[in-house]
């Protein structure tokens, strides 16, 4: 069962609003089976759009080719109507094992990418004490990673994405590590900063939950080779609070891509030379 079709429209169309477009896109690593097959994905403007899917069906790899630091074997890949690489300065990215500078406060890491870019140091610091005052902490900006809670930490790395304002945010499980109330209230605080900056969300987790929560359309992914098996819409009502999780909505959804998830990895233990977890009847 395929829920929705990425291509429906044409990317004539839908071009003006299409921030990533990946046609047919393929990933064989040098060493390694076909980590991605034939991948066709659109993601328009301002869309949040999770990836979710078995350990190793190929979630960080598909966002490290939007990201433009590994390339793909086939397949057509553009990011606003270029190659990833050259969109590289409008993008964000937070890695699934997102690490700060342990030697740098928390303020000097938010502000690595501007050094980096050579912004003058006033328009810097201004930009730094605005985000650090977005993501609430303002109050720990000279302490050093080490004296900071996970979720914190968490925080941090978010500041430090965003500074640069970006126009397209990649976010590889950038909440796993933290306890389910901190993911929760870190998930509420994206929303409101994805309200008020507009950005273009793509999100790697392994928690349908969240994924509901957070998401325009969640992408699910099945392993070996990894490819797409469904694309479901999320209706939920905007603004989403904490009051949305108490929705019987939410909660259908989340029943209703757990389904589809527990599917997609039945299949793939059964068949680990890849038979089509279309196959399979949910
Ligand atoms: N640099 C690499 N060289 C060879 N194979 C790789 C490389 N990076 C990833 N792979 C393989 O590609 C497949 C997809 O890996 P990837 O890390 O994208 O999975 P994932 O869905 O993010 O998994 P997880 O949920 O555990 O983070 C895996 O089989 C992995 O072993
Ligand atoms: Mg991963």
């Amino acid at each position: 069962m395929k829920t929705g079709d990425p291509n429906s429209r044409s990317v004539e169309a839908r071009a003006s609003q299409t921030e990533v477009v990946l046609i047919g896109v393929s990933k064989k690593f040098r060493r390694g089976s076909l980590a991605l097959q034939d991948i066709s994905i659109r993601v328009d403007k301002h869309e949040f759009v999770s990836l979710l899917g078995p350990s190793g069906c190929g979630k960080s790899t598909l966002l490290r080719l939007v990201s433009g630091l590994t390339p793909a074997s086939s397949g057509q890949l553009e990011v606003m109507g270029k190659s990833p690489a050259a969109a590289r300065d409008q993008m964000s990215f937070i890695f699934q094992d997102a690490t700060l500078l342990p030697w740098r406060t928390v303020e000097q890491n938010v502000g690595l990418g501007l050094e980096l870019e050579h912004e003058k140091k006033e328009t810097r610091i201004a930009k730094v004490a605005k985000m650090l005052e977005l993501v609430g902490l303002t109050a720990v900006a000279q302490r050093y990673p080490r004296q900071l809670s996970g979720g914190m930490k968490m925080r941090v790395s978010i500041a430090r994405a965003l500074v640069s304002r970006p126009s397209l945010l990649l976010l590889d499980e950038p909440f796993a590590a933290l306890d389910e109330m901190s993911r929760d209230r870190l998930n509420e605080e994206l929303l409101r900063l994805y309200s008020e900056q507009k950005w273009t969300v793509m999100f790697v987790t392994h928690s349908v939950a969240e994924a509901v929560f957070l998401s325009t359309r969640i992408v699910i992914l099945a392993p070996h080779p990894g490819r797409v098996a469904h694309v479901i819409p999320i209706d939920l009502p905007w603004p989403r609070t904490a009051e949305t999780r108490l929705t019987m909505a939410y909660e259908e959804q989340v029943a209703q891509v757990s389904r589809l998830l527990r599917s997609v990895q039945t299949a793939s233990l059964h068949s680990p030379d890849g038979q089509s977890a279309e196959e399979v009847q949910v």
